[in-house]
This record gives structure tokens, sequence and C-alpha cells, in this order.
């Protein structure tokens, strides 16, 4: 069976991420959005709520699990039986910072690779931190994330509250 990892911060889930979890879904056996338990960057949403969205994101997908991991994402995969880890191309600028991990992590873990998938041209832009930025001061996220998302990044920022 192909297992494949998708790891990343996500906080929270876009739909850049969600575009990358679907095309990755079609390639993999069985995939797993790994949430990493990040104490080196800080987050708005705990770990718990980060998983609990990203379930609600892909409920109609059967072959996805969604779990969390700390440590190094090798030994994570290995603990898994996964050789493939997923990763999403926005542009140019992703490149060096992710050839320098793909090759850090077949350091650690010959038997590991690196797929690259090429975001959607329409999520080229799109980072977790702009979302949480144009919630912050009440702009319209409904295109990046979805309408679950968008009321607990609400939920966040109190000023929406009814
Ligand atoms: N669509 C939208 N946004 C995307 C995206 C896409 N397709 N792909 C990446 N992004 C954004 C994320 O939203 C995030 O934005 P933010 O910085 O504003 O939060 C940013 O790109 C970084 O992406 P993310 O996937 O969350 O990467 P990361 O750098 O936070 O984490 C890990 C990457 C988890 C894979 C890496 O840190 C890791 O493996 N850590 C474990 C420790 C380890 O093993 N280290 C050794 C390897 S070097």
């Amino acid at each position: 069976m192909k297992i494949c990892i998708y790891p990343g911060s996500f906080d929270p889930i876009t739909y850049g991420h969600i575009d990358i979890i679907e095309r990755a879904s079609k390639i993999a056996d069985k995939l797993i959005v790994a949430v990493l338990n990040n104490f080196d960057k800080s987050s708005l949403f705990t770990v718990e709520e980060r998983l609990e969205m990203i379930r609600e994101s892909i409920k109609k997908y059967d072959n996805i699990e969604v779990e969390s991991f700390e440590g190094l994402l090798v030994d994570y995969a290995k603990s898994k039986g996964a050789r493939i880890i997923i990763r999403g191309l926005r542009a140019v600028t992703d490149f060096e910072y992710e050839l320098q991990m793909a090759q850090t992590n077949r350091e650690l873990y010959s038997d590991i690779d690196t797929m690259f998938l090429l975001t959607n041209l329409k999520y080229s832009y799109l980072s977790s931190s702009v979302v949480k930025q144009v919630a912050s001061y009440e702009g319209d996220i409904s295109k990046f994330v979805t309408p679950y998302v968008a009321e607990k990044l609400k939920g966040k920022f109190n000023r929406y509250n009814v």
C-alpha cells in the first residue's frame, strides 16, 4: 500500500492546502495529513483545533487520515510505514527551503522521497499568515478558506462574534 504524508502547520487549513490534499489523495492509497505540533512557531489555533478543521474540510474522502506529530518528520514517516512526503510548491521562492528540507530528510532516512505538487495558480499567493491577517482586519476571507474555517477565524478575532 502506497502511504503518503502531507505535513504542515495548517494554521489554519486553506483552499491551497485542500487543493494539494485532493490531488495527493488520488496518488496515494492512503494519505496522512500530518499537523506539526510545533513549539518553535507560535500558532493561532491549537493542534486539536487545526486537526478538527482539516477533518471537517476533507470528510468526503475515505483514504485520508489526519493526525498530529512531534519531533522529526522522518521518524513519524517511518512509524507510519510511509516513504513519500508530499509538499506543495507555490512559487520559485518556496523551492530553496523545500529543497533543503527534502535533502535533509533523505540524509536522515534514505528510503524517503519528497514529491512536489505545483499549487494551483489560483492559490499561489496564499498562506495561512495572509489569511489570518485579513481576518484580523475583518476582511473577506471567503475565497481563501472554507465557510467552516472562516467561522473559526471569526471566533478567534472576537469582533466578529454575534
Ligand atoms: N497553499 C496555501 N498555503 C501553503 C501551501 C499551499 N499549497 N503550501 C504551503 N503553504 C503555506 C502555509 O500556509 C504556511 O504559511 P504560514 O507560514 O503563513 O503559516 C507556509 O506555507 C509554510 O508551510 P507549512 O506547510 O505549514 O510548512 P512549515 O514550514 O510550517 O512546516 C514541516 C513544514 C512540518 C514539513 C517541517 O517543519 C517539518 O518537517 N518539521 C518537523 C521537524 C523536522 O523533521 N525537521 C527536519 C526537516 S528540515
